[in-house]
């Protein structure tokens, strides 16, 4: 045996020894809506796990035991926190103690739709400074394919080790549904990629220590493309769907019936729901990185440029059928208050970011329009304008001329917002249950 092989060998039986009997100390780097609950998943399977942040405030945060993400719990911060399981800092330098890091940084796109990846890169440059033989590298960022052996792996190979030999490298999507009370990061199938066979055996290995279902892949491509099949899968059908929602309204047809009928086929049929417009860190960014990559590989992503300019119709929409039905009303759009239920990007969450509520607030007041919002989970939402404070929803819906559900949160009490309200239009079905005249459904 050469020594290079027995080397190979001696250092990623250690890495896979000390992932079997818990000694191995895991970093995330990027505690945010991905980044903490693996966090804390890693601690609860008794792991010391190390969190890196840019922003002081979050470290200083989970340091004292307050969780500022919604599906995690405070006790659960603060009982791994004293048991000396869970930390937090700003210092890269611990990378140097770290035998796995995981990263969970940003991937936005740029206004061009050009995916945004200096995240990913300061992250790395930090990693390198501190890299050291037996770590294991995985990104978890939303990417598009090629990024991890195209972009990560130079920069972890510039300080001289070899990948699958000194260190590994994987890509595993990040799958975490948040405010899905059934679904969580432990009990979602985990995929996972390495760049080499060794790197993707340690990688399975490393998060079948606290996950319930890992599914490894040949390499970091497959791995990387999975998460874009998924998310482009529901963009696509979500534009199918409210194209036939604009359909069927020019033709009269209830599209939520449609849906619900056909639903009723046990096999083939899958539903997807019409609604405002598409919200949140995922659908409507990821199949962009796809398609940037497949322009450069000569492919145009039709489908995807279809359904996301689709989506992207549905605020204007929502706004034309509040207009209408103001006017059928006897109102005018301007000078009209119209009331907003709900602002975060889906039901039962507080995240709005490219929640489609803000793109409807922001085109009602360019039509003149006085508008208002509530949200139990959002208290206040920044607008180009300025800061705009929730007000009472029930109080609020009985005062204004038209109260548009865009986000359905669960704990709404309807029947006293139908009861009161002049005019309702419904863009989540939420009202399925009443018939009352003053109810537009999209
Ligand atoms: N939120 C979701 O539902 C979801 C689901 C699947 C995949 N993802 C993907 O996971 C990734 C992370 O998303 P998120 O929602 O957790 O983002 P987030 O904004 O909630 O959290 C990211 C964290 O990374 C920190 N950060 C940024 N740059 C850093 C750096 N160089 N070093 C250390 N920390 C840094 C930020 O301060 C922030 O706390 C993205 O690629 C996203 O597309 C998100």
């Amino acid at each position: 045996m050469t020594t290079a092989t027995s080397t190979f060998a001696s250092i990623a039986d250690q890495l896979s020894d000390k992932l079997s009997n818990k000694t191995a100390r895991i970093g995330i780097i990027g505690l945010g809506y991905v980044g903490l609950p693996l966090a804390v998943e890693f601690a609860n399977a008794g792991f010391s796990v190390t969190g890196i942040d840019l922003i002081q405030s979050k470290v200083e945060r989970i340091n004292a035991g307050d969780s500022y993400i919604q599906d995690v719990r405070s006790a659960d911060i603060a009982r791994l926190v004293q048991a000396g399981k869970l930390r937090a800092t700003t210092d890269f330098s611990v990378v140097a103690e770290l035998d796995t890091i995981n990263i969970c940084v940003p991937t936005p796109l740029r206004k061009t739709k050009d995916p945004d990846m200096s995240f990913i890169v300061s992250a790395c440059q930090e990693i390198a400074k501190f890299a050291h033989p037996g770590m294991l590298a995985i990104l978890e960022s939303t990417t598009y394919p090629g990024t991890t052996d195209e972009l990560v792996l130079p920069m972890l190979s510039s300080t001289g080790m070899q990948v699958g030999r000194d260190f590994f490298l994987c890509f595993s999507p990040e799958r975490v549904d948040p405010g899905n009370p059934k679904f969580q990061t432990r009990n979602i199938p985990k995929v996972v990629g390495g760049t080499t066979p060794a790197c993707t055996q340690l990688g399975a290995h490393f998060y079948a220590q606290a996950l319930e279902t890992v599914v490894p892949v040949s390499s970091t491509q497959v791995s990387e493309m999975v998460k874009l099949l998924e998310n482009t899968f529901r963009l696509i059908n979500i534009g199918l769907v409210n194209e036939l929602a604009m359909m069927c309204e020019r033709m009269s047809i209830n599209i939520w019936e449609v849906i619900d009928a056909a639903a009723t086929k046990p096999f083939g049929f899958m539903p997807f729901y019409p609604g405002p417009g598409l919200g949140g860190h995922c659908i409507p960014i990821d199949p962009f990185y796809l398609s940037w990559k497949s322009k450069q590989a000569g492919i145009e992503a039709r489908f995807i440029e279809l359904a996301g300019y689709i989506n992207c119709q549905m605020p204007h929409f929502v706004v034309e059928k509040v207009q209408n039905a103001l006017n059928d009303f006897g109102k005018a759009i301007k000078g009209s208050h119209v009331h907003i239920l709900g602002v975060a990007y889906k039901r039962d969450i507080d995240d709005v970011r490219e929640s489609p509520a803000l793109d409807i607030i922001h085109l009602l007041q360019r039509r003149g329009a006085k508008v208002t919002f509530s949200d139990p989970y959002v208290p206040s939402i920044r607008m180009d304008n300025g800061v705009m404070l929730g007000v009472d929803a029930l109080e609020t819906s009985s005062q204004a001329d038209a109260t548009v559900i865009v986000t359905d949160h669960g704990a709404t009490d309807y029947a006293p917002i139908v009861a009161n309200s002049r005019l309702i239009v419904d863009t989540r079905n939420a009202l399925r249950a009443f018939r009352s005249a003053n109810i537009i459904r999209l």
